[in-house]
């Protein structure tokens, strides 16, 4: 289809216990989200308030589990791996311990993960137990291609099996991918309002969003209408999570011009 750009996913089931390996219905319910979300096909688009309809944005990429792995062979491109971590954390860059900075163990079979697939043919996306309260974390474009791609916890990972409420609507991994595709926090990261998303048509708006909240919220003299706390790129629930907007659609096809070229062709 014109326009629209096709990415190839690895999902790498890391699991610690029965539960954690997820089926492969559970995985299936996580790429149709990902196919309505970015192909402006979520059932609750029409949730976008009036103000906001023109912007919403359509992203036209389309993923599907890969066919063939690195190898050419025929996969259902899904991994399982059986790990004695109990549980994974993300890398933290504030923590004096270097080890932490750069802690990306599930995506390496030597610290009890599964090694990335080539990340210029491949989204990588790895689901395990994550570290308490951590839905999930992503690497921007531009890093070691060892390390790219996406991590989830399998109970934000698709809509059924150990999916939990109230993040049981694939939004994290909508959230991450957006990451990966260079979109940033719809607040700009620091809190305030001189934080920017380099994006225009959203409103600057002063932090994170969480739960449902009732329209409109004013922060940062971005009223009447105020944040766009329904974005993908916010931090509300699931089902309070719905757009992307025109902006957020030019900055990931940008990606696909550049950093991430190699999907486009
Ligand atoms: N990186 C964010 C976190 O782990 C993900 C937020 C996803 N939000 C959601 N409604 N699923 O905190
Ligand atoms: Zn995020
Ligand atoms: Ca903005």
């Amino acid at each position: 289809e014109e326009g629209v750009i096709d990415v190839p996913v690895v999902v790498h089931v890391v699991h610690n216990t029965d539960e954690q390996n997820i089926s492969d219905a559970q995985i299936r319910s996580q790429i149709a989200v990902l196919n309505d979300d970015f192909g402006k096909k979520n059932p609750d688009i029409s949730k976008v308030p009036t103000v906001w309809q023109s912007v919403a944005g359509d992203a036209r990429i389309r993923f599907h589990l890969a066919t063939a792995d690195p190898l050419g062979r025929p996969t259902t491109g899904i991994t399982r791996t059986r790990t004695s971590v109990t549980s994974f954390a993300a890398p933290d860059p504030n923590s004096p311990d270097p080890e932490k900075r750069k802690d990306n163990k599930v995506k390496f079979s030597q610290s009890g993960g599964q090694d990335a697939w080539p990340a210029n043919a491949y989204l990588n996306i790895w689901v395990c137990q994550l570290t308490r309260g951590l839905l999930g974390y992503a690497q921007f474009p531009g890093g070691p291609a060892s390390t790219d791609g996406v991590v989830v916890t399998h109970t934000g990972f698709g809509t059924n099996g150990t999916a939990a409420r109230p993040f049981n609507g694939g939004r994290t991994t909508t959230h991450e991918v957006g990451h990966w595709l260079n979109l940033r926090h719809i607040w700009g990261e620091q809190r305030g309002c001189a934080g920017d998303d380099l994006v225009a048509d959203t409103p600057n708006q002063e932090g994170p969003n969480i739960e449902s909240p009732a329209f409109p919220h004013v922060t940062c003299s971005n009223g009447p209408n105020g944040d766009m706390f329904m974005n993908y790129m916010d931090y509300t629930d699931d089902a309070a999570m719905f757009m992307f907007t025109e902006g957020q659609v030019a900055r990931m096809h940008s990606t696909f011009q550049n950093a991430r070229k190699s999907f486009a062709a």
